[in-house]
């Protein structure tokens, strides 16, 4: 099943190295960054549990859950994070799915055959409070995600949920945001009273 931007996220319950999760319920009132890795006890996996742990006050803060899933067992996931903890130098604190069976990497997509019939690749899902999927985001096996860009998207999600913006390339918290063409000039003079840049008429930046 292929997962959209603004689906609801399929639901499922299963175990994990914190207990038997059900997702929608586990959410909560929060937002959520589900992510699939190939296997337990391999080095690319290794760095990104550990990074995903190291973030976890960059997570809590902005009221984002990490939780990991690969295809291995709850007691391989225990044994795993020893070793996460001990050679990335912190604490694993959130959640990984045991998904042995591949049911829930099968109802995500996250088992791309020509890459393994086994193993899932580097999914991403950010999910927010309302269930919804806000982005998805694939990458190989071999190559480790970039965490700095997954605090980005979500900063940019918020935001553009908070202000009623979009972001240009390359934004960073801070810089300058877009009023999105939806918006028309006589709308936008109250929802930015600070004014805007209009640079083309479908083109306009503002501070938020
Ligand atoms: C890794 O996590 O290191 C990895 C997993 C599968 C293939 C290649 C690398």
């Amino acid at each position: 099943m292929s997962i959209r931007i603004g689906d609801i996220c399929p639901n499922f319950s299963a175990a994990t190295t914190q207990g038997k999760i059900t997702f929608h319920d586990w959410i909560g009132d929060s937002w959520a960054f589900f992510f699939s890795h190939p296997a337990d006890f391999t080095p690319v996996c290794t760095t990104e549990m550990g990074m995903t742990a190291k973030l976890s006050q960059e997570f809590a803060k902005r009221n984002v859950k990490p939780l990991g899933l690969s295809t291995d067992t709850v007691e391989a996931h225990n044994t795993w994070i020893l070793d996460v903890n001990d050679t990335q130098n912190t604490t694993l604190d959130f959640p990984i799915v045991a998904d042995k069976d591949l049911k829930i990497s099968m109802l995500y997509d996250m088992i791309h055959g020509a890459e393994s019939l086994t193993a899932t690749v580097r999914s991403v899902f950010i999910i927010d409070p309302l269930k919804k999927i806000r982005l998805t985001m694939t990458y190989p096996m071999t190559v480790g995600r970039n965490f700095d860009e997954i605090l980005r998207v979500i900063d940019a999600l918020q935001m553009g949920d908070q202000y009623k913006i979009a972001t240009p390339a390359d934004w960073r918290p801070g810089d300058e945001v877009i009023i999105p063409p939806s918006i028309s000039n006589e709308a936008a003079k109250d929802i930015f009273p600070q004014g805007w840049n209009e640079i083309r008429p479908y083109l306009r930046t503002t501070k938020v």
